[in-house]
């Protein structure tokens, strides 16, 4: 492309904007991106951009104007029971063991779901925890077919995310089942009784969805980890920020590990995705098995 009179005008919004977009949400933004970005630009008048960009980077974070922006620049890759290693040592050690501590006093469990993008690893985590309470009997199956907390359990569950689209997904609970990546790529058929399957229409051939009393059991909220969790939202036994903190720079991964120590209370348990690492070990301890790595909260 010849450049054009206003080519260093739109390079400085570009600019500007991929920054903001950095400093807001803490993501790194690629090169392959940035370029993609400029060669969308380029070619507007020059200061219409850089007015555009400057009012759009003064706008408050969950304006949809600048959401929709940040949508671009976002991965929203995810699908059920995702990590089944580290998945299986929350079903088969931890929620057993978190369980049994409740037994004798509030009977409750409260999972969070940080970067949950479209829902799956939310309702993966609910399924695994309804799965452990039912062997410790404590769930019923109702006529429809599906478990719920009995015995004076309750199960609080969270899945938020920066990216409005995604969690309007995760809310409705509504996904593709057919060849490809589609979100059951790794399902595991017993907990294929969660699901109605949906008919088929052109547009949206092959969808199943999560039946309401499970869509029930979980809020799905908007939330920017690099500022912290919604103000009042209590301490969770359970944690999972999966595969989030690979797309952000150093500090603010930072933030993101501080929101989640905060988030997590002493004794409960942190999921980081397979290559995130915790180095600082006075707040988590990292409890190794032969496949996996969680973190207990220390304090
Ligand atoms: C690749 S998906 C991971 C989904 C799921 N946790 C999993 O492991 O399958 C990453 C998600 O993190 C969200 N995310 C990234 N930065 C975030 C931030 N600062 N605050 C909240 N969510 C964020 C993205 O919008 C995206 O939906």
């Amino acid at each position: 492309m010849s450049a054009t009179p206003d080519a260093p005008l739109i390079k400085d919004a570009t600019e500007l904007l991929v920054r903001a977009v950095e400093r807001k949400t803490g993501w790194v933004v690629s090169e392959i991106v940035r370029d993609k970005l400029l060669r969308i630009l380029q070619g507007q008048p020059g200061d219409t951009v850089m007015r555009w960009v400057e009012q759009l980077v003064e706008m408050p974070q969950d304006r949809p104007e600048w959401l929709a922006i940040v949508e671009n620049f976002t991965v929203h890759e995810t699908f059920f029971f995702r990590d089944w290693p580290q998945l299986e040592q929350l079903q088969r050690h931890i929620i057993p063991e978190l369980i049994r501590a409740a037994e004798g006093n509030r009977r409750s469990l409260r999972l969070l779901s940080a970067g949950c993008a479209t829902g799956e690893e939310a309702y993966s985590l609910a399924m695994l925890a309804l799965e452990a309470l039912k062997q410790r009997n404590g769930t019923v199956w109702t006529p429809d077919n599906v478990l719920v907390p009995d015995q004076g359990w309750s199960l609080e569950l969270l899945g938020t995310d920066l990216a409005r689209p995604a969690l309007i997904q995760a809310e409705r609970g509504l996904y593709y089942d057919g060849p490809g990546l589609s979100s059951f790529r790794q399902f595991l058929p017993a907990y294929d009784f969660w699901f109605e399957t949906i008919p088929n229409t052109p547009h949206a051939p092959r969808q199943r969805q999560i039946k309401s009393a499970l869509r029930d059991l979980i809020e799905f909220r908007w939330c920017n980890l690099v500022v912290g969790m919604p103000p009042g939202t209590p301490p969770f036994d359970v944690a999972a920020c999966r595969n989030v903190l690979i797309y952000l720079t150093p500090a603010a991964r930072q933030k993101v590990l501080a929101t989640l120590a905060a988030s997590v209370r002493p004794g409960g348990w942190l999921l980081l995705g397979p290559t995130d690492r915790i180095d600082d070990p006075s707040l988590w301890e990292a409890v190794r098995s032969e496949s996996t790595v969680v973190y207990r909260r220390k304090g």
